[in-house]
């Protein structure tokens, strides 16, 4: 895309971006009805940046990726997350993903070291364990939705991984919270204060999650320091983070990071590992080629941390199913100023999107782009492919702090599956999706389960 229409002259610089074709009530309609195909149609006009006029205002889609690494990366003090994102703030008030400027970066700062590859060491353990579990539950020639059973175990994972010790209460409150706060995400969205049968629900829900996690914070914070120093888990880490003036986290802050980083770390991993499943139940040849690598591998133990390295072909099918589905299909900003961006102007308050679904789906960068190859995923490709064009995680600051934890537990969680069993699709190979804050299958990924 970042060939196309190049060449804007400064006059240019004072006009507003095209408009996306068709009426607002076209537009509209496309963008309610199905938002991926949309999406899709409109990076064939190879604009750079396409203004989407709807009622309320709309947005600016960028389509090219010098002018997406302009927001990103380059410009990225001239951008804050988009109104929908901040929305979230009533659930994760301001926590990592909707806290901006110099709290923002604070919070990145004192949180970055938690997220480090080696401290993922450190969870790496439960992630297998509990993924053995999991397949230990699962029977021979039984069909069975995984993707309920992957929400489950990644919501398990990030509360060991934050808490440490037995969570099972606030693990359950937390699951129902997250699935009620992305319901009124998906639809119109009244104030919260308006006592719609939801509304009630998403308060009481979110009071009780802010109740429980300040218990455990209390807690934590009146025990020994010895006991403190012992623990490995992310909120030890939390607790102890300094920055450079000596300050440490309130304990408001500590909820915000806390409820913060169940909702971004949870569903995102699911989502990888049931589009992984879906894909692989397709291509019996891959299972076969993945059950061997982990063989040869770890043999007869369940794959751990010091094997994520070798098991290259897991880390291929991640890497190509995070293509076809991207669990964050798109990510937004809004212009704190004026800008130009790809020789067009962008007030003030404009909007952007991004969409990630359509860049992952370019045919420049990824021929064929339908179909599911993990083996295009070459030394040469990593090395020649443009910056954003593949862009799971986004890009510049704000990339993901939990990528490589969640690399790591998607190639863990599904080493384990595939050391049991074989698995055919149980339900038509054409996936439904709803694509609202993330890329969800509608009907679940039904699989038929045959022990090895
Ligand atoms: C495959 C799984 C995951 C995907 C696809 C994913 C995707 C993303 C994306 C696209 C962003 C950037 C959003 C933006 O720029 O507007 C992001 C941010 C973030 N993610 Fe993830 N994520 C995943 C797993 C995780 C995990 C496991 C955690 C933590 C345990 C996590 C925590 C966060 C946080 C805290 C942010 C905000 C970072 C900041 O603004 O500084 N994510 N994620």
């Amino acid at each position: 895309m970042s060939a196309a229409s190049r060449g804007a002259t400064p006059r240019r610089a004072q006009r507003r971006p095209p408009l996306a074709p068709g009426s607002i009530v076209v537009r509209l309609r496309a963008l309610l009805r199905d938002p991926l195909s949309y999406v899709r149609r409109l990076g064939e006009s190879r604009e750079k940046v396409l203004w989407l006029r709807l009622p309320g205002g709309g947005f600016y889609v960028l389509q090219d990726l010098d002018v997406i690494d302009e927001v990103l990366v380059k410009r990225h003090r001239s951008f804050v997350k988009d109104s929908y994102t901040h929305r979230l703030r009533e659930f994760l008030g301001n926590g990592l993903l909707t806290a901006e400027g110099p709290p923002w970066r604070r919070q990145r700062r004192l949180i970055q070291p938690a997220f480090h590859r080696k401290r993922i060491q450190g969870y790496a353990d439960e992630m297998s364990g509990l993924a053995e579990a999991m397949v230990e539950g699962w029977g021979d020639s039984e069909v069975r939705d995984v993707h309920g059973d992957l929400m489950a175990l990644t919501l398990e994972l990030v509360a060991k991984s934050l808490f440490g010790a037995d969570v099972t209460k606030s693990t359950a409150a937390v699951g129902v919270a997250i699935d009620l706060v992305m319901q009124r995400h998906a639809g119109i969205m009244l104030p919260l204060w308006l006592p719609t049968p939801l509304n009630r629900r998403v308060r009481s829900s979110i009071d009780e999650v802010t109740t429980l996690i300040d218990g455990i914070i209390r807690e934590r914070r009146r025990g020994t320091v010895d006991a403190e120093s012992e623990r490995s888990d992310l909120l030890s880490l939390l607790l102890a983070a300094r920055d450079e003036d000596g300050g440490r986290m309130d304990d408001r802050q500590l909820r915000d990071e806390c409820i913060t980083l169940f909702l971004a770390g949870h569903e995102t991993t699911a989502l990888t590992l049931s589009y992984a499943l879906f894909l692989l139940a397709q291509r019996p040849d891959l299972q076969e080629a993945l059950a061997s690598e982990v063989d040869a591998v770890a043999g007869d133990r369940p794959a751990g941390f010091a094997d994520v390295p070798a098991l290259a072909g897991f880390e291929r099918v991640i890497k190509e199913s995070m293509r076809l589905y991207p669990p964050a299909w798109s990510i937004g900003r809004r212009a704190i100023e004026e800008v130009e961006l790809g020789g067009y102007r962008l007030p003030k308050g404009g909007e952007v999107a991004i969409f990630i679904w359509a860049l992952h789906r370019d045919p420049d960068h990824f021929p064929d782009p339908e179909a599911f190859r993990p083996e295009r995923w070459t030394p040469e490709l990593e090395r020649t492919l443009p910056r954003h064009a593949y862009m799971p995680f986004g890009g510049g600051p704000r990339i993901c702090i939990g990528s490589a934890f969640a690399n790591i537990e998607a190639v863990l969680v599904l080493a384990a599956i595939v050391r049991r069993y074989r698995f055919r699709l149980a339900q038509p190979p054409r996936l439904r999706l709803k694509a609202s804050i993330t890329l969800r299958p509608r009907d679940g990924v039904r699989l038929r389960l045959k022990a090895r």
